[in-house]
């Protein structure tokens, strides 16, 4: 496979370093590819489908969470399907011409990934509906009454659309997938397996309970398995023996920042905020956002789908609103609920 980066996207260089670092440790088959058993099993079937009628695989539509392997599907298909992966995104792609210029370059098979493609702007999304349908560019020539569309030939390639927000995508754009597919968060038994085949990818020594601890506390996400495997490691190197086992593993984690049910600093502040300055909620969106200064969309695409998930938040029309689970958590007392002194209730409570 070969990655071609056409247009960097400016705005994630936190993520881009990552995505270094995590280069190595990115399945490159499916077979590798940990979980997701019932979406594994669609794209082996369309794959090979595909493959003996001798035709590039329909255009696909993956949505999900940061981190749960989007990116790396893109790259499984364009490798398997023996492809040339050509990846942008949606903020990337301004106009409709650097669109059409990708388009033009495209060979028969290859997989063009667009990340981020609820982002794309409307006039680059007209460009892409007969590319993806008909396999045709629609070129304007000229302007007002005098302009003319011509048609070109684009050569047979596979869309790959990745999405933290399936709400955002246009109907039309949708429509036009020949497979949507939701990725979920991963159970801890797998995210178990990922940690431990990373650990052996980057060689450290790790026991399958080490392991099952940094994937307990992950946020059912492969990338922070990744992420806390490898704070892990230098806290064992430095503090430890080098080896991680249980113990090792729960002091480092604790050591970073990372509570029992996997809440990082910033998740917590999140919850802290609800539960502490707005008392609970309901509290908006914005507000919200705002007093942990935080942008409003990594809040509503990173932070919130897991704390949703754990049962911590609930969205209501009025507002975020912590869960009882939530209050327990961070140990404090939720309002109207009598403080848990351990005492029996009186007989006048
Ligand atoms: N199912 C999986 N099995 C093993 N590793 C995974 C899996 N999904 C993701 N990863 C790891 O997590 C990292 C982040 O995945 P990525 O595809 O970049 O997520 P997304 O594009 O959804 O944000 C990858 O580099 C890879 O190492
Ligand atoms: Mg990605």
């Amino acid at each position: 496979m070969r990655d071609e980066l056409l247009s960097p996207s400016g705005d994630d260089d936190e993520r881009g370093e990552e995505e270094r670092d995590e280069h190595g440790l990115r399945p490159q088959s499916l077979d590798d590819f940990v979980g997701q058993e019932q979406l594994k099993g669609h794209l082996r079937v369309m794959m090979t489908a595909a493959r003996n009628r001798e035709q590039p695989i329909g255009h696909m539509l993956f949505a999900g969470p940061p981190g749960l392997g989007k990116t790396t599907l893109a790259g499984i298909i364009a490798n398997e399907m023996g492809a040339t992966m050509h990846v942008t995104s949606g903020p990337a792609l301004e106009k409709g011409g650097d669109l059409a210029a990708i388009l033009t370059k495209l060979e028969d098979g290859d997989v063009l990934f667009i990340d981020e493609i609820h982002r794309l702007a409307r006039p680059v999304e007209e460009v892409l509906y007969p590319a993806m349908e008909d396999f045709q560019l629609d070129l304007v020539l000229g302007k007002g009454p005098a302009a003319r569309t011509m048609r070109l030939p684009v050569a047979r390639f596979t869309l790959v659309g990745a999405t933290t927000r399936t709400g955002l995508i246009t109907g039309p754009l949708r429509d036009r997938f020949d497979y949507p597919a939701r990725l979920d968060y991963y159970e801890p038994d797998e995210l178990r397996s990922i940690v431990l085949r990373a650990a052996g990818i980057l060689d450290v020594a790790i026991d399958e309970d080490g392991a099952g601890e940094i994937a307990l506390r992950s946020r059912g996400t492969p990338r922070i398995s990744n992420r806390l495997l490898r704070q892990v490691r230098d806290f064992a190197e430095v503090e430890r023996d080098g080896i991680i086992t249980k113990d090792v593993a729960r002091d480092g984690l604790e050591f970073f920042g990372v509570d029992t049910r996997g809440l990082d600093k910033s998740t917590r502040a999140l919850l802290m905020a609800l539960c502490g300055m707005f008392e609970g909620g309901p509290v908006g969106l914005k507000t919200l956002s705002i007093s942990v200064s935080e942008p409003v969309e990594t809040v509503e695409d990173v932070y919130e789908p897991y704390l949703i998930q754990q049962g911590f938040l609930i969205r209501t029309p009025k507002g975020r609103v912590a869960t009882v689970a939530a209050w327990q958590h961070l140990g404090m007392t939720a309002p109207g609920s009598s403080p848990d002194t351990g005492d029996p209730p009186g007989l006048f409570d």
